[in-house]
This record gives C-alpha cells, structure tokens and sequence, in this order.
C-alpha cells in the first residue's frame, strides 16, 4: 500500500460515509486514543438530519469510555442508538438513564470475541485515531489499543484521524494480538508482564480505507481529585495489607503484578503502594497506566506496565514523550482482549485492587448503579480481574454524599462481583479479610472493620434481627438503607 493514494480528507467529508443505523466501531479506551475530530463531524450531521426531520442514529462500540468529544457530543446530538462496553460521560450517562441511549454493560477483555462471534452483528464502520500510516501500509496506534485491532479487521470500511499530538516513535509501545476462535483457540502464550507476542503495528488492506484526516487535538484526560483524607488512609490500609501478605509468604518473594482500577481512590492507593518501604518494586498488569504509575516509575518503585492505554493528563504525557526511550522499555499496550484476558490473570497471579459503589456485609459488590437503578459507569474490567486474581480486592470509602449513604448496606441493590469473588474489602476504617470465613463471619468482619461507626449501630442490629439460614438476611427489610434515603435523602432517616 502507498500512504499517498490515500485519500485525505476533512472530518465532515469523513462524517458523510456514516448512515443512520450504522454500526461504528472506534477507538479508544478511556479518553486515550479515541478518535476525536470524525465523531464530532458525525454529531454536527446527526443535528443537521434531525433538524431536517430524518431520522439519524447510530451504534457507538469503543474499548470502554472516551473523550467529551466522542461520547459527549455524539449524546448531546441524540445520536447514540445504542452504546457498549463502557462510558463515563456525564451527559451520555444522562441520556442512558433516560432510556434514550440503549446501553449494555459488558467485561471489557470479552467485547472483541462477542464482536467476533457476532454477537452484535455487523461493524460498517471502524474510525480510529494513529500517529503514523507508512507507504506500506502500517498503522501505528497512538496512547491505546483497545478493542482497535479486532474493530479494524472485522469492519467494513476504515477511516483514520492521524493525529498531530503523537510521535510516530510510538512505534514499538504496542503489542497487537488476536487469539483465534473455538474451536481453533490455544493458550495466549504471555508468561510474564513483560512478553512480547504480537505486532508493532496494524495492517490494513488499503482498498478498505476510506480515506485520512489530520486532525490536532489533543487526549481529553481530566485530572484527579486532591486525595481528601478518607482516601489516603485506603491507601494506607492497602499498602500495610499487601505488606503483611508478603511477610507472611502469602504472596510470594518478588511480589506479584497489581492491577489497579480507575479513578481517585486508584491514583492514591498506587501513591501508597509506592510509598511503603515494606513494598518492593512491582510491575502492573492492569488496564490502564494513570498519572500515578508514571510518578512510580521514575521513582523505580514500578518495574514494568502491561496495559491497554495510557491514561496520562497532558503535562504527564508531555513528560514521557521526552524521555520516550526510558518509557517505551518499561511499558507496553496490548489489546484490551489480551490485557484483561481471564487466562493471564489467573496465570500470573495478578493483585486486583477496583472500587466499589456499595458492597454487602456479606461481601457482594455493587460498581456499577447508584440506588440500584442509575448507571455510573460500568463494569469495565474490574470483573475481568476480580474473579481471576490471586487476591481479589474491593476498596471504598465506607460512606458518600458526605455521610448521607453508608456504602456497606444490608443487600446490595445492584450486584455486579457476588462473594464468591470477592476476597478483601478495605475503607478508611480498616480492613475485611474474607478468605475462609463463611458470611455470618464475614458480616461480623465487614461491619466491625469497615463500616462507619455511624452506621455500624444499624448494621449490627440488623444483622442481629435476622435468625437462621446459612446467609441470614431479611427480604423484608434488606433495602430499609436504601428506602429511607430515597424517602427522606439520608439512610440515617
Ligand atoms: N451511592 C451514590 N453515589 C456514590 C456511592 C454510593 N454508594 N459511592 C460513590 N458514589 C459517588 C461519589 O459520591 C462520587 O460522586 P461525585 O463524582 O458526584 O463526587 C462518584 O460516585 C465517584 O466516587 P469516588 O469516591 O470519587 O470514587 P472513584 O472515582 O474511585 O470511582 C467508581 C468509584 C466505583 C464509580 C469507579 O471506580 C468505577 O466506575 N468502577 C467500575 C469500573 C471499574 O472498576 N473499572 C476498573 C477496572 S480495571
């Protein structure tokens, strides 16, 4: 393939190869590697359609959330018809919980096999973000992967955002793989964080690209919230947790991989993790590398990340693309199908830390829906992780809204990671080692080490009320937390 038969063209032009009812599959995972100028184009046209009285809506599949540019703008135009794997914009969750966007939630490492195996039917279109496409036909990613590489080769037709914002010297951070399918699949041959099993870039037959945008805009990654207090000690209680399992040969001499969730709680506990002397350096296998891994990286205190993006705020990406080299041997992106990948946690011995919304005193976990029926975000691949890892955590503060919700409650009101798989749950007040322990024994843990002592009163004389069973629990009154904060807006009535 020669890059100058390519057709280049404006993200408008791009915009009028996409149908109402289309599938279009794009990349990005997290704001990171999204495409950004074509699905702002898609919007405008969605506008212009609708005020001309057609109708116009299409089926966005992504790696998991991305930009304001991508899920933002395609929702504000009302012309998301349905959505999967995973969001976490303000205004497409809006219109999510509104029934006008139809949403699935699904495992991240699971979206490009369903793809494959047509669960979702066929992709028109895949539009994807890169940083260089050569005479011959290689493209190469920019700050993910993704379910990019399954979208490509699976879509009718391609389109490109080469964008400004990314050296090509990216070349060579990105590790695409794709497993073959049952009955023909083997085992994915990664025996360390640091394997290499793939290709550098991607292969696109040039008679399915539709043509090239240049596009400049830079990865909307948001920072992080100060950590507040409730949030360091988390840190803290992790840290000196996987300290003592060290000490105590649980987790093996030399440590074992981490993977981490997304969000403030993450970011701190990884700052904690590095901040204990107790802990030696350690590598990640997670799914995305944040702000906070990069800091411990230059610190020595993260050896190696395997990952699927890179979630870094524009001052920490402008920091590795200068030191690209000392980077680019510490790290690698892999599709999101291999990152998150059952198998290799499971085989690695991968320490999951994810947070929750709520969890029960019997050690189910809620991450996903507030009061049991709104949608946050999703599950992205915190079950991929959690019912595979070597030790499975979940980490909340153990109440929100400033003490109006304890997020240890009787029943969860939406169950997304149940107790058989979840094994240590830790707040700010302290830590629940559910290993062995059966639920009665698990309630007295999670209640008397986690809970609020605001609310431990009302879990205990709960958990009292209810005799008999080998998991007691009152179907009557397991949702009083929950009614008398939707009746009165605090569970404290
Ligand atoms: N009821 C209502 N709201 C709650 C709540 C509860 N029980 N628990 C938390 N919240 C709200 C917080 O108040 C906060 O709201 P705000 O944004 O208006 O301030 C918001 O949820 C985020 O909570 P925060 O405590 O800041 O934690 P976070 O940024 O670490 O996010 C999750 C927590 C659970 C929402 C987030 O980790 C998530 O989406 N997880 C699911 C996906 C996942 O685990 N991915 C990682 C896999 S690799």
């Amino acid at each position: 393939m020669n890059a100058t038969v390519l057709q280049e063209m404006t993200a408008a032009e791009a915009a009028e190869f996409v149908q109402h009812g289309y599938t279009v599959g794009f990349s990005g995972f997290t704001p990171a590697g999204a495409a950004k100028a074509i699905p702002m184009a898609i919007a405008k046209r969605a506008q212009a359609e609708h005020a001309a009285g057609r109708e116009f809506k299409i089926g966005v599949v992504t790696g998991a959330s991305t930009g304001d540019s991508l899920d933002g703008e395609l929702a504000r135009a009302d012309a998301i018809a349905w959505r999967t794997p995973y969001q976490s914009n303000k205004y497409l969750r809006q219109s999510i919980n509104a029934g006008k966007a139809h949403f699935f939630d699904m495992h991240l490492s699971m979206l490009p096999q369903n793809l494959r195996y047509g669960f979702l039917g066929k992709v028109n279109l895949a539009i994807i973000e890169a940083c260089e496409v050569t005479p011959e036909g290689e493209v190469v990613l920019t700050t993910s992967v993704g379910a990019t590489n399954t979208l490509v080769r699976i879509a009718d037709k391609v389109l490109i955002e080469v964008n400004a914002q990314h050296p090509a010297a990216l070349r060579g951070l990105h590790d695409l793989y794709e497993p073959k399918d049952p009955p023909h699949r083997r085992e994915i041959p990664i025996y360390s964080c640091r394997d290499r099993i793939g290709e550098e870039v991607l292969r696109i037959p040039p008679e399915k690209i539709l043509g090239i945008v240049h596009n400049d805009m830079p990865d909307e990654v948001g920072g992080f919230k100060e950590p507040d207090e409730a949030t360091l000690k988390i840190g803290d209680h992790v840290a000196e947790f996987l300290a003592h399992e060290l000490k105590h040969g649980i987790i093996p001499n030399g440590f074992l991989p981490i993977q981490s969730g997304v969000g403030n709680i993450a970011n701190a506990v990884l700052g904690a993790m590095g901040g204990n002397k107790d802990i030696p350096p350690f590598e990640m296998f997670s799914e995305v590398i944040q702000d906070s891994v990069i800091d411990l990286m230059k610190n020595g205190d993260v050896s190696f990340g395997s990952a699927t993006s890179l979630t870094v705020t524009p001052d920490v990406l402008a920091d590795i693309y200068g030191n690209l080299d000392f980077f680019k041997e510490r790290m690698v992106l892999r599709p999101q199908e291999i990152s998150n990948h059952p198998e290799l946690v499971r085989r690695l011995g991968i320490i999951s830390i994810n947070s929750a919304i709520e969890l029960d005193i019997f050690g189910n976990v809620n991450s996903t829906h507030v009061m049991g029926k709104d949608l946050m975000n999703g599950i992205g691949g915190s079950g991929d992780f959690t019912r595979n890892a070597f030790i499975s955590i979940f980490t909340c503060p153990s109440m929100a809204k400033g003490g109006k919700i304890s997020t240890i409650v009787p029943l969860v009101s939406h169950m997304d990671h149940s107790e058989h798989s979840v094994q240590v749950v830790i707040t700010e007040q302290g830590v629940a080692d559910l290993r062995g322990k059966d639920p009665i024994e698990r309630a007295q843990a999670i209640v008397e080490n986690c809970a609020h002592p605001e609310y431990k009163e009302a879990l205990t004389s709960y958990f009292r009320s209810v005799k008999g069973g080998h998991t007691p629990q009152s179907l009557g009154s397991a949702f009083a937390f929950h009614q008398r904060f939707l009746e009165t807006g605090d569970m404290r009535g």
